[in-house]
C-alpha cells in the first residue's frame, strides 16, 4: 500500500503532467482527446454516487476528494485502499463498495452474482475479437484477442511484443467484419517505445486510413508506478469517454520492477501490482474491452530442461491474465506459444514482424494455401 501523502503528492504532480496524454496524431491531453469523440450516453455514467444506498452528501464529498467520482469507480476499488483514502474503517469501506456493486447490478450494468449458463453464453456472444495482423497468431488465439479478457504477451527484448501492440492499434479501428473492433484504443506506454510513425507505416502498408487510425489512439506516457496506478484507477472513465474497446499497457510491470528492486520491498510491490491488475480484469469484463499487457521475462536458473525463462511478476501476474502468450525469436521470425488459457490448445505458431507490423510468414501462407487448395481438390474429387 502506498503512503497516502506520497500518493496524493504524486497524483497531483501527475495531474500537472496531464498533457503527457496525447492522441497519436497530435499532442493533446486525454480529456481533449476524449472531448473530440462524440458525447456518450452510457448508462454507467448516468448513475450518481448519491444514488447509492447509505451514501449521503458527506461521504459523497469524501469520495470525490479521493478521486472517486462515479459509481463504477467505487465498485472497482478495493476496501483496503478505500479505507485509507476516505479515512474510514475497512468494514464501512467494504459496505460502500458492495452498495455500489448492488446499484450497478440492479441497473443491469453488472452481472447478478449467479447467472444461468445460457445467460453466460449470451454474455460470451457480446465478446468481440481483434486481429493481431497475423492469421497464424489469430489462429492461436482462436480468432484474435478477446474483449472481456486480459491477454498477456511476454518474451525477451525484441521478441515482438511492442510490434504486436502497434499493429493492434491499427486493426482495432477496422470494422468488426474485417477483424477489428470498430473502436478506439488507449495506449499506456511505460517504456517510451510507442511510435506514431510506426502505426502510420503499418496502417499504410495494410491499406488502412492512417489519419483516422492516428486520431483513434489516445497515448499516455507513464513515468512511475504511482502514475500508472492512478491512470488505471481512472481507466474506466477514459474508456467510456474515448469510446475505446482496446487498452494496451506496454509494459505492465517494468516500472514496479524497477522501483521496487530490493527483496525487502517485494511484498509491497506484489500487493500493489495485485490490486492494479484486479482492477484491470474487472474493467475488461464490465466495459467489454480487450486489454493487452506486455511483460518481460526473467531467467529461472532452476530450469534444467527447456527454455530457462519465465514471465516476470510471479503468481500475481499469472493469475491476472486470462491468456498468456510466450514470444520467442527464431532467426528472422517469431514463435508464439499459448501458455495459460482456460480453453485454447497449448500449441505454438510462427509469425514475423515486417512493415505491416506483426504478420504471417510468406512461405507458410503459401504452404497453407497450397495444402488447403489440395484439400479442396480432394473434396471435389470425392464429391464426383
Ligand atoms: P522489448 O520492449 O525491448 O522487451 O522488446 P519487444 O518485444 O517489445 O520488441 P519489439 O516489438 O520492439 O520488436 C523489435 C523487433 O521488431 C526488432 O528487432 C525488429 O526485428 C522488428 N521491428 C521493429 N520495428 C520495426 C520496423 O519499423 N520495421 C520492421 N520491418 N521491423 C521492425
Ligand atoms: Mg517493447
Amino acid at each position: 500500500m502506498v503512503d497516502k501523502k506520497t500518493y496524493v503528492e504524486e497524483s497531483e504532480s501527475n495531474g500537472n503532467n496531464s498533457n503527457n496524454n496525447i492522441t497519436a496524431g497530435k499532442r493533446d491531453d486525454v480529456s481533449a482527446a476524449v472531448a473530440e469523440s462524440e458525447g456518450s450516453s452510457s448508462p454507467i455514467i448516468e448513475l450518481e454516487i448519491q444514488d447509492i444506498e447509505g451514501i449521503g452528501p458527506t461521504t459523497a464529498r469524501k469520495l470525490k476528494e479521493a478521486g472517486i467520482v462515479s459509481v463504477m469507480d467505487l465498485a472497482v476499488t478495493s476496501a483496503d485502499e478505500l479505507a485509507v483514502e476516505i479515512n474510514a474503517s475497512k468494514e464501512s469501506a467494504a459496505a460502500f463498495i458492495i452498495a455500489a456493486q448492488k446499484l450497478l447490478r440492479d441497473s443491469n450494468v453488472l452481472e447478478k452474482e449467479f447467472i444461468t449458463a445460457d445467460a453466460a453464453l449470451e454474455k460470451r456472444r457480446s465478446m468481440l475479437r481483434c486481429s493481431t495482423g497475423s492469421g497464424a497468431l489469430d489462429d492461436l488465439l482462436l480468432g484474435g484477442i478477446e474483449t472481456q479478457a486480459v491477454t498477456e504477451f511476454y518474451g525477451e527484448f525484441g521478441s515482438g511484443k511492442s510490434q504486436i501492440c502497434h499493429t493492434l492499434c491499427a486493426t482495432a479501428r477496422q470494422p468488426v467484419e474485417s477483424g477489428g473492433l470498430d473502436a478506439n484504443t488507449i495506449y499506456i506506454d511505460t517504456e517510451g517505445t510507442f511510435r506514431p510513425e510506426r502505426v502510420q507505416e503499418i496502417a499504410r502498408s495494410r491499406g488502412y486510413d492512417s489519419t483516422q487510425i492516428l486520431k483513434s489512439i489516445a497515448v499516455c506516457k507513464v513515468y512511475n508506478s504511482s502514475h500508472l496506478e492512478l491512470i488505471i484507477k481512472n481507466l474506466g472513465k477514459y474508456v467510456d469517454d474515448f469510446k475505446a474497446k482496446l487498452v494496451v499497457i506496454d509494459s505492465v510491470i517494468s516500472l514496479h520492477r524497477a522501483e521496487f528492486a530490493g527483496r525487502g520491498t517485494l511484498a509491497d510491490r506484489q500487493q500493489r501490482l495485485n490490486s492494479m491488475l484486479h482492477k484491470i480484469i474487472r474493467l475488461s469484463e464490465i466495459y467489454n474491452i480487450a486489454v493487452v499487457i506486455t511483460n518481460q521475462v526473467q531467467s529461472s536458473p532452476d530450469t534444467f530442461f527447456g527454455d530457462p525463462t519465465k514471465a516476470a511478476g510471479g503468481n500475481v501476474l499469472g493469475h491476472a491474465s486470462t491468456y498468456r502468450i510466450y514470444l520467442r525469436k527464431s532467426g528472422e521470425n517469431r514463435i508464439a506459444k499459448m501458455i495459460d488459457s482456460p480453453y485454447h490448445p497449448y500449441s505454438d505458431v510462427r509469425f514475423t514482424v515486417n512493415e505491416r507490423g506483426s504478420d504471417d510468414i510468406e512461405e507458410e501462407m503459401k504452404k497453407k494455401s497450397s495444402s488447403s487448395s489440395k484439400k479442396s481438390a480432394k473434396v471435389e474429387e470425392e464429391d464426383e
